[in-house]
């Protein structure tokens, strides 16, 4: 009988919050393409998981050619995927002294790039099918600008914009679009800061947030809940009480 376990295709696999959703996903009975650039991170998730339940497709996500080549072999072996969450990202600080386009430039040809690499790749073929479920990974920093975070802010306001863009005109095609906006989560990625991060969670907290949002109908998940309600509010104070709050955040 034909293996009808539902495939996901996550970028950003290796480590982190894509490392502890493949693990999640593949508990809640799916087979995972997993995608980064370091090949012993995929495998070491592949061996955390039964046989047979993660398959490695190694992928620098800012080169666009090899991510068409990454979906059309995960195409080959495993099928069209149903579910692609593009979670590739990565973060540097840029407080204002360091303020370096080629910082923004870095972060702009993985976090926003590498993301339209992936859906230029999937899109037509999610669009022919007429099914398929995109969820990209933003982030509660790209609501509004914040101290030392113009570069990672821009890319993931950037994402956030091109998400909305999408959802309607991909309705039609009859294709899903989710948007994963997390707050601080304890992976490689924030082990870098210095600074105590408000309402940190475990990834695999994150994990349990996504996977729920995934299931649902709802376009953003945003988590966790408490920061994402500050975040929101953030974003809707005028500019004068906005940069009040900001103001308190710089550090001398
Ligand atoms: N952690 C947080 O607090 C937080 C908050 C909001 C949003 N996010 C977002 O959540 C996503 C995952 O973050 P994380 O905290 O789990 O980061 P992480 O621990 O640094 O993991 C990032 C993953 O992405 C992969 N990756 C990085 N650059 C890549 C590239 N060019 N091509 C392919 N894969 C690449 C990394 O593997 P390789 O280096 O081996 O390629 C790694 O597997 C990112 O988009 C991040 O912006 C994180």
């Amino acid at each position: 009988m034909a293996d009808k376990r539902r495939i996901a295709w996550i970028t950003g696999a290796g480590k982190g919050i894509g490392r502890a959703l493949a693990q999640r996903l593949v508990a809640d009975g799916w087979i995972v393409a997993a995608s980064a650039r370091t090949k012993a991170d995929l495998e070491n998730l592949a061996a955390s998981c039964p046989e047979g339940t993660v398959f490695s497709f190694p992928l620098d996500v800012t080169d666009a050619l090899a991510t068409g080549r990454a979906v059309d072999a995960i195409e080959a072996k495993l099928g069209l995927p149903d579910l692609a969450v593009l979670n590739a990202g990565t973060h540097m600080p840029m407080p204002v002294e360091a303020f370096s386009a080629k910082t923004l430039r870095a972060l702009m040809e993985v976090n926003l790039m590498g993301t339209a690499h992936c859906l230029e790749a999937l899109l037509p073929r999610f669009i022919a099918r007429n099914a398929g479920h995109v969820a990209v990974v933003g982030s509660l920093a790209g609501y509004r600008g914040l101290p030392t975070a113009a570069a990672y802010g821009a890319t993931k306001a950037g994402v956030i914009n091109m998400c909305e863009a999408l959802k309607p005109e991909l309705a039609r095609h009859g294709v899903r679009l989710s948007l994963i906006n997390p707050g601080f989560v304890e992976t490689p990625l924030t082990d870098r800061n210095d600074f105590e991060m408000p309402f940190l969670i475990s990834a695999e907290k994150a994990a349990d947030y996504i996977a729920r949002g995934l299931a649902s109908s709802a376009f953003e998940t945003a988590f966790p809940r408490r920061f994402a309600f500050i975040m929101k509010l953030l974003r809707v104070l005028p500019d004068r009480l906005f940069f009040a709050v900001t103001r308190r955040m710089v550090r001398s």
